[in-house]
């Protein structure tokens, strides 16, 4: 085994966008990864150094990797977990009907990594899973004869800035019942902060003018994994609280922006999370908060304020189309309207849950001729209504629009600005449902509504 306490070889396991990004990156540190994907369209693009899904300098570090050899996409586990000293798994935990993670990917990737895996090898937890998921697994390996180290090691990186947040970390969480193999995970991240310079420049990235302080963080093994699900509840949690003082606002006159700013003004609150709109949407809030709710039912824990967050969050979408139809005067039927932004957020193609898309099918639904637009994510959109006509551009989308939605806060959306948006299409109603567009710059008589505004 190549395994030397400074640079050990490195298998990760599923190449989404944690995988992906882990691997690009350990691979421009000089580390060498084998980067697992047993989907074979998803193998093939990363092989011929092209992400199958857009996030910022991805690609470019992909090539780098793979000119380099550093990085070896494969479709065997055999290919690299015998030889690597660290295995990190990165594959999925989607949502089940009842709510809780399924972890059969989670299962399926450990038993498969530690049939091969060299007894001194660490296994790293990166997916997000269910808080006492590490103990069942290292059951597991027990009984497989494999006591192996285990760590957990979420991860908090954001889509569409996977890169500058791996880069540039605030905190990397190790916890593990082995200090030892903690720190050997942790020295794979110092290795990043060592090279995330040249390595930003590579992903065509610009530093930010203060760097995090970035904090390593131990922990025991169960604290890490509720770290990692209580990070993105608390997160979810202040978005429906801003939806739900919007929903206020709306009644009585405030602005739900200037509420926000100045109550996370308050360093004790922080203003970030705080942008009331159409709710959260993607791969990762609402199946975390579901799987929260669920695993503390399992521990006879309930979990009320994460069952509001999640009420309030799937009311919003709808929320945002009644206060439209009450401005617009009538219902949407029969009327031509634009939806911009079908990515459940800016700088991806992830249309996971997308709010964009829940509001371009209910108008659908309720007989709006729909057209829509995202600069990254229509060919994903396979869940968008087949009435639904996909734009190639803005200017197609609202050409003759009675009312544009703006779902994304895409910068191409933010920088056409009210006045323009109303003198492409002829709308009388622009609907922000993400609070981007500045109405103050608003010249024109065209109806502008925000959510909470
Ligand atoms: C989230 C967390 O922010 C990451 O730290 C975490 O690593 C990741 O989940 C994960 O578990 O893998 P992500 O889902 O990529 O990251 O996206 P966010 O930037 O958190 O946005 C989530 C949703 O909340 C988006 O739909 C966004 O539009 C919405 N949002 C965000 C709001 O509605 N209001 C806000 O103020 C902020």
């Amino acid at each position: 085994m190549s395994n030397n306490a400074i640079t050990p070889t490195v298998t990760v396991i599923g190449c989404g966008y944690v995988g992906l990004t882990t691997a690009a990156i350990l691979a421009n540190c000089g580390v060498t990864v084998y980067a697992v994907e047993i989907n074979q369209s998803r193998l093939s693009s990363i092989k011929q150094g092209k992400s199958f899904f857009y996030e910022e300098g991805i690609d470019r570090l992909i090539a780098t990797g793979l000119a380099s050899k550093r990085l070896i996409p494969t479709g065997d586990y055999a290919a690299g977990v015998p030889e690597s000293g660290i295995v990190f798994s990165c594959v999925g935990t989607p949502d089940n009907d009842d709510g809780s993670s399924n972890l059969s990917y989670v299962y399926d990737a450990a038993r498969r990594a530690i049939s091969l895996m060299d007894k001194d090898a660490v296994f790293v937890q990166k997916s997000t899973v269910p808080v006492g998921t590490g103990k069942q697994l290292q059951t597991v390996f027990r009984q497989a004869g494999k006591p192996n180290s285990y760590v957990s090691n979420p991860e908090f990186l954001r889509e569409g800035t996977a890169i500058g947040d791996t880069l540039w970390f605030d905190r990397v969480v190790v916890g593990s019942d082995d200090p030892a193999a903690g720190q050997q995970v942790a020295g794979l991240y110092r290795l990043v902060e060592k090279h995330r310079d040249t390595i930003a420049k590579l992903a065509g990235l610009t530093p930010p003018a203060v760097p995090p302080a970035a904090r390593y963080i131990t922990t025991g093994q169960e604290s890490a994994e509720l770290i990692k699900v209580s990070s993105n509840a608390f997160l979810a949690l202040k978005i429906s609280f801003a939806n739900s003082i919007a929903m206020l606002a709306d009644q009585t006159g405030a602005d739900t922006t200037e509420v926000m700013d100045a109550v996370g003004a308050d360093r004790r609150i922080g203003r970030a999370f705080l942008n009331a709109g159409r709710g959260y949407g993607g791969g990762c809030f609402p199946k975390d908060v579901s799987s929260l709710i669920r695993s503390a039912e399992d521990h006879g824990v309930k979990m009320e304020v994460m069952r509001a967050v999640a009420d309030v969050n799937q009311s919003m979408p709808h929320y945002v189309i009644n206060k439209a139809t009450n401005v617009f005067g009538r219902s949407f039927e029969g009327s031509k309207v634009a939806v911009l932004g079908v990515a459940f957020k800016a700088g991806t193609s992830d249309v996971r849950r997308s709010p964009g898309i829940t509001i371009a099918n209910t108008l659908a639904a309720q007989g709006a001729i729909v057209s829509a637009h995202d600069p990254a994510a229509l060919e994903e959109a396979d869940e968008l209504h087949d009435t639904i006509l996909r734009c190639d551009d803005i200017r197609s989308a609202v050409d003759g629009a009675e009312a544009i939605f703006i779902t994304t806060d895409w910068p191409e959306f933010v920088q056409h600005g009210i006045d323009q948006l109303a003198a492409m299409s002829g709308a009388k109603l622009i609907v922000d449902a993400m609070n981007c567009l500045d109405k103050s710059a608003q010249a024109s008589d065209v109806t502008y509504i925000g959510v909470g505004r």
